[in-house]
């Protein structure tokens, strides 16, 4: 077995006039369990300063290096190189407009995360400093609030990137009914009322690429069939 692994990366340098271009490497296996970003880190220390890509915790927390790793969305930092298909195959998140080499743009992503106005909305006065929570309610938060917004889900789906301008996505849909389940929010209502809409909710077809491409195992499909469970519950 070869001790060098090979790795195929997108290379886009807007200022350089260049089209773009996928860029052979090869970098050694320095350690056993070694991770496709250890791999991006060697070569931007060793090799090729210019290659660009975004990181920061290196432990699947911060969600900052979410890559489509031979045709599959994933965390470069919790990926190991071993097992990967040879050369591997390393791109952007698909349909996202392209800043740099690996880097995507993430804003209107993160606005669409926005719009479901992800905190805690009450009216009731509490005289506690804290709205109180049964363990058994906390416990129906499992499966939503580990999400930590990579944008893999969301750039894996097709009904995404026909209509990402309306369509909120995967990973807005999973944290809006992250708040919709919560028992201490008293907004479920005005939350249910914002996404009824033919785009905004119902553009999910169920295609389930969220499911597979999440690294922290999570199904935003499930969250997403919750709230259209809630819609037509409070219909009845
Ligand atoms: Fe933070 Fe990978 S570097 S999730």
């Amino acid at each position: 077995m070869s001790d060098m692994i090979k790795l195929s990366i997108f290379r886009y340098d807007p200022e350089g006039g260049e089209k773009p271009f996928m860029q052979a490497y090869e970098v050694p296996m320095l350690k056993p369990g070694m991770k496709l970003l250890d791999a991006l880190n060697y070569i931007k220390w060793e090799l090729d300063g210019t290659l660009t890509y975004r990181r920061s915790c290196r432990e699947g927390v911060c969600g900052s290096d979410g890559l489509n790793i031979n045709g599959v969305n994933g965390l470069a930092c919790i990926t190991p190189l071993a097992g990967l298909k040879q050369p591997v195959h390393v791109r952007p998140l698909p349909s996202m407009q392209v800043i740099r080499d690996l880097v995507v743009d993430m804003e209107h992503f993160f606005d669409q995360y926005r719009q479901i106005q992800p905190w805690l909305q009450t009216e009731t006065p509490t005289h506690e400093h804290e709205r109180l929570q049964l363990p058994e309610d906390r416990a129906k938060l499992d499966g939503s609030y580990e999400c930590i917004l990579c944008g893999c889900c969301t750039t894996s789906c097709p009904s995404w990137w026909w209509n990402g301008d309306r369509f909120l996505g995967p990973a807005a849909l999973l944290q809006a009914n992250r708040w919709i389940i919560d028992s201490r929010d008293e907004a479920t209502g005005k939350r249910l009322d914002r996404l009824e809409d033919v785009f905004r909710l119902y553009r999910c077809h169920q295609i389930m690429n969220c499911v597979e491409a999440c690294p922290m195992k999570l199904n935003p499909t499930a969250a997403i069939a919750n709230i259209k469970r809630q819609l037509v519950a409070r219909k009845t």
